[in-house]
């Protein structure tokens, strides 16, 4: 039996929901190309701003091309305009969307800060998933004072973006202390400069030295002195004008407190982004050019109203409860989900194809249920694929003659009984977006390829699933769907927040019978069978809430005689223009596995581009076969999970089965607690000011950042990813070792030494490990290079607990140590099966012993600029 709403939450999340993340961007020889640089609709006609992109990339394009040895360039770039914006001199837009670009033109988020950055949470060497420019970055000049020429930004974030490589400067740590020197962060070493603290009223001030750390108190500054810039690194600090290079292994500064090398173990970015980047092998093969590139060639498109076809299966193995779930769903798509103003036609296949209705403009609700009347009600015959799609493009062609940017919804529930393989590829070159909605994983190989190829989506359906599907989208949001088997009563609560209440509508699908149901407003007004409406046909009971639905706790009681299944679906959208809602994305890392690479499970919770954190996040992992993983995804970077507090909820799964299974999660708050972030951001460095022949340039202060907070009171949320397929090689999936460990931290109090870290677990982050090895080094890179010739500390008497839990352990080295040193500590980890993990991050430490009069507190006419200085040079 299929489950009951599945296949309309998927419609909706086929339609609304594009946030699978698939780089278009490919080297075409030694040139990038499909590179798609995407304006938000929230952006006002301004069309300076695509000059400005043009410029931005142009620049970027040589400022690229000199950074990698000769090797690559920006070929081709298309920029994706809003559709409100007017011109005769856009061309229309093919498969591109905003949703899907990795390069995003948007406002700023709600905390008003403009500057550039790029979200990363994947491992080192991993793409990113878009770089984020506001229009004021782009179109005010004062920003190129601040953070450089915005080719030269382009290219640091790119580098985020597309190689997997992260900050060699450091926000939190911009100083770290080495062997009796006060370093500043950064990258190469042998930059020079002067540190001093910048008061309110703009005078510099000599820094202060926090007795217990030796450390300058939070506030001083480092000033990179120009003349003495060498050999720095994009990473670092890209707005320098010498500054044209990625660090390479032996100017790289492997011992400094950032980003890079805590995700990238130690290695220097040049070796990420020739060694473990998606470009890799072509960066290793590709000859320098012989001439500096052409400059890029850009298409300026946009897309038009959408235009979309249901090319519906009504093949013999549809009769029965699919065709009723195709038609529950796309009865739900038609009166709910499309947009007024959209066109949709809708198309059905079996032995022959037939078109149901030619595309017809949504502008009332009464062609709403014209459109849901003509929904095919029986099945038979045989599956022609072919004939499905070519007569889904007839109708798409109907509007202007082409299919640029069209879209199709194919729904079947299986093998083509046609050559599939042979119309794909034009298909697939139509310039139209496929998206396949699969009802059994024997969907032909050929619907996965169009829908990847061509920006759509590809959704299984499994004949399993009797629970829910969940979705999220700008204009309508899946707040809850729940399903059960039951005699008897079934009781629920959903939260609706601030950010959404408008079009709340609840929809109650049933399997045999009309139960009794009860929705209770959170004020406690009682909605009973007469507030809703219901089609007995259809099996569904739908109540719509007026304006905008009071925030709160909504309870439902849905209480049936027979046993039978039932879902429940909420949905909701925007309750006010100017507040986006929070909306959640998931995706897997990978949508194939060959099993020998465990995967990783995402979820973004966000509202504006601002992370929502200490939220609970469960994800449901479903196989064809019926087996279900539920995994609680966490943010609290260990294991999976790249970045603490960055709204990204990630989780290791282990437990891969043969064949193609579906994700979803759910996602509610934990607590009444503030839940927005400041983004944690890799992005192009500001600049403070630069020592310029020894006298110290300021530059302007960076533009201020509010973090207004809004209290959205308690929100659920639900939502689908693309489904995903392994294909083991063996039997089972392998012995998967402990996570490595990233957040391993260490402090020395006398002759004590402190390390934390979270705890991995028996395979990756899940489960208990067996035990430690911890080893130190005064020597990083032996430590890093060779970690069983490290020292090793006793760990007999440690235990790993619980991945996810925190570990503390101290221990006292068999030596005094002596005031000034540095040391260096990594931990593996072993399992049951007696598997190693990777090395940990390395952890330094330095023994500080405080001398009778801290220097910056007891005497404060203390010239302590030169005191840092000396401490630096020494
Ligand atoms: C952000 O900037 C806009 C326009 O510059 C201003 O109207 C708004 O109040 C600012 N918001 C915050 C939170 O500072
Ligand atoms: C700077 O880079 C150049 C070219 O890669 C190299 O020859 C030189 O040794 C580097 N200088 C330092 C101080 O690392
Ligand atoms: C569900 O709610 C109804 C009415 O609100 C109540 O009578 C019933 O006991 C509840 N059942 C369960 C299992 O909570
Ligand atoms: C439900 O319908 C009844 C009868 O039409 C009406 O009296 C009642 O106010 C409605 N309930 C709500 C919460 O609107
Ligand atoms: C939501 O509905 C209210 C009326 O209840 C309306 O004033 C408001 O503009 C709507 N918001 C959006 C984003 O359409
Ligand atoms: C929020 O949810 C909690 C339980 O999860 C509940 O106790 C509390 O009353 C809810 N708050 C509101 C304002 O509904
Ligand atoms: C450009 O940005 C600077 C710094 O934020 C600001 O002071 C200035 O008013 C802006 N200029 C324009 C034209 O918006
Ligand atoms: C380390 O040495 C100190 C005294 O030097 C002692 O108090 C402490 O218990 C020792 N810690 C361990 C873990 O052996
Ligand atoms: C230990 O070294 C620090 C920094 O090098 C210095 O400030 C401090 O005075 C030294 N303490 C002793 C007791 O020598
Ligand atoms: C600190 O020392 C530097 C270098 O000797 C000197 O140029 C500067 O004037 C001194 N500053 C103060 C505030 O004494």
């Amino acid at each position: 039996m299929l489950p009951y709403n599945t296949v309309m939450t998927l419609f909706v999340l086929l339609w609304m929901l594009l946030s699978f993340t698939s780089t278009g961007i490919k080297l075409d020889g030694n040139g990038y190309v499909d590179v798609i640089i995407a304006i938000s609709s929230r952006v006002p006609q301004d069309d300076m701003l695509i000059d400005k992109i043009k410029e931005m990339v142009t620049e970027g394009s040589y400022y690229l091309y000199d950074a990698l040895d000769e090797k690559v360039y920006f070929k081709e770039a298309t920029i994706l305009v809003p559709p409100q914006w007017n011109s005769k001199d856009f061309f229309k837009a093919r498969t591109e969307s905003f949703e899907k670009a990795h390069i995003k033109i948007d406002n700023a988020n709600s905390a008003n800060n403009t500057e550039p950055y790029t979200k990363q949470y994947g491992e080192c060497g991993a793409e990113g998933e878009y770089i984020h420019f506001t229009p004021e970055y782009l179109l005010n000049d004062t920003f190129i004072q601040l953070y450089g020429s915005r080719g030269r930004v382009f290219v640091h974030e790119w580098a985020h973006l597309r190689w997997g490589v992260y900050d060699e400067y450091s926000k939190e740590k911009p100083f770290y202390f080495s062997n009796g020197r006060i370093e500043a962060t950064r990258c190469s070493k042998n930059i020079e400069g002067q540190f001093y603290e910048v008061t309110a009223g703009g005078s510099l001030q000599p820094c202060r030295i926090d007795p217990q750390t030796s450390l300058p108190y939070d506030g001083c500054t480092f000033f990179p002195d120009r003349n003495q810039i060498t050999n720095s690194s994009i990473m670092f600090l890209p707005s320098l004008d010498p500054v044209t290079a990625f660090c390479r292994e032996n100017e790289h500064n492997s011992q400094a407190q950032n980003m890079q090398n805590k995700k990238c173990s130690n290695k220097a970015t040049w070796t990420v982004i020739f060694e473990d980047s998606v470009d890799k092998d072509a960066l290793r093969s590709l000859k320098p050019l012989e001439s500096p590139p052409p400059p890029p060639s850009f298409k300026v498109v946009q897309r038009a109203q959408r235009v979309v076809c249901l090319v519906l299966d009504v093949s013999g193995s549809m009769e029965g409860a699919r065709i009723l779930q195709q038609q529950q769903a796309a009865t739900h798509f038609l009166r709910y989900i499309i947009e007024d103003q959209a066109s949709v036609g809708i198309v059905t296949f079996s032995t022959s194809a037939s078109t149901l209705r030619s595309l017809t403009i949504i502008d009332s609700d009464i062609t709403r249920e014209t459109l849901v009347q003509l929904l095919p009600k029986r099945a038979s015959g045989s599956t022609n694929m072919c004939l499905g799609l070519s007569q889904g493009f007839q109708v798409l062609q109907e509007d202007n003659g082409d299919v640029l940017g069209d879209e199709i919804i194919f729904l079947t529930d299986g093998q083509a009984t046609d050559n599939i393989d042979g119309c794909a590829p034009s298909a697939i070159q139509s310039g139209a977006i496929i998206s396949t909605l699969a009802f059994s994983d024997s969907a032909a190989q050929a619907l996965t390829e169009m829908a990847d190829k061509t920006g759509g989506t590809f959704i299984y359906a499994s004949d399993e699933l009797t629970s829910n599907q969940l979705m999220d989208a700008f204009a309508s949001l899946t707040l809850s769907t729940v399903g059960t088997r039951t005699s008897d009563w079934f009781n629920g609560t959903v939260s609706v927040d601030q950010t959404v209440g408008n079009k709340t509508s609840f929809v109650i699908i049933y399997e045999i019978r009309f139960p009794s149901i009860y929705i209770q407003s959170p004020s406690g007004s009682i909605y009973t069978q007469t507030n809703m409406s219901h089609d007995g046909l259809l099996k569904t009971v739908t109540l719509n809430i007026p304006g905008t639905a009071e925030p709160g706790d909504w309870k439902y009681s849905i209480q049936t005689t027979s046993n039978q299944a039932f879902t429940i679906t909420v949905t909701s959208q925007a309750a006010h223009e100017d507040v986006p809602p929070i909306i959640v994305k998931t995706h897997m890392n990978q949508q194939f596995n060959d099993g020998t690479k465990p995967m990783t499970v995402f979820a973004e919770v966000s509202q504006n581009y601002r992370p929502v954190i200490n939220a609970e996040v469960w994800a449901t992992l479903e196989s064809e076969t019926g087996s279900v993983h539920t995994l609680q995804l966490l943010d609290n970077g260990a294991g999976a999970d790249a970045f603490q507090g960055d709204g990204i909820y990630s989780r290791y799964f282990t437990k891969l089965v043969d064949g193609r299974s579906s994700l979803k999660v759910r996602v509610k708050n934990q607590d009444v607690q503030t839940r927005f972030a400041a983004p944690k951001k890799s992005g192009a460095p500001y600049v403070p000011g630069y020592v310029v022949n020894g006298v110290v340039q300021l530059n302007p202060p960076k533009p201020p950042v509010s973090e207004e907070l809004l209290e959205v009171g308690n929100f659920t949320r639900t939502a689908t990813g693309e489904s995903f397929k392994v294909k083991l090689s063996g039997t089972t999936p392998p012995n998967f070792p402990p996570n490595r460990i990233t957040d391993l931290s260490a402090e020395i109090q006398e002759d004590t030494v402190l390390l934390s870290w979270t705890a991995p677990g028996e395979d990756l982050d899940q489960g208990t490990a067996k035990s430690y090895e911890i080893r130190w080094s005064f020597d990083l890179d032996m430590l890093r290079n060779s970690f069983s010739n490290g020292h090793v500390v006793n760990t007999a008497a440690v235990s790993p607990h619980e991945a996810g839990s925190v570990e503390q352990h101290s221990f006292n080295l068999s030596f005094p140590i002596q005031n000034g040193t540095t040391l260096f500590f990594a931990v593996q980890s072993e399992d049951e099966q007696n598997a190693k993990s990777e090395t940990s991050n390395i952890a330094q430490a330095s023994k500080i012993l405080h001398g009778p009069k801290p220097p910056g507190v007891s005497n404060p006419g203390m010239n302590l600029t030169v005191l840092v200085i000396s401490l630096l040079h020494v």
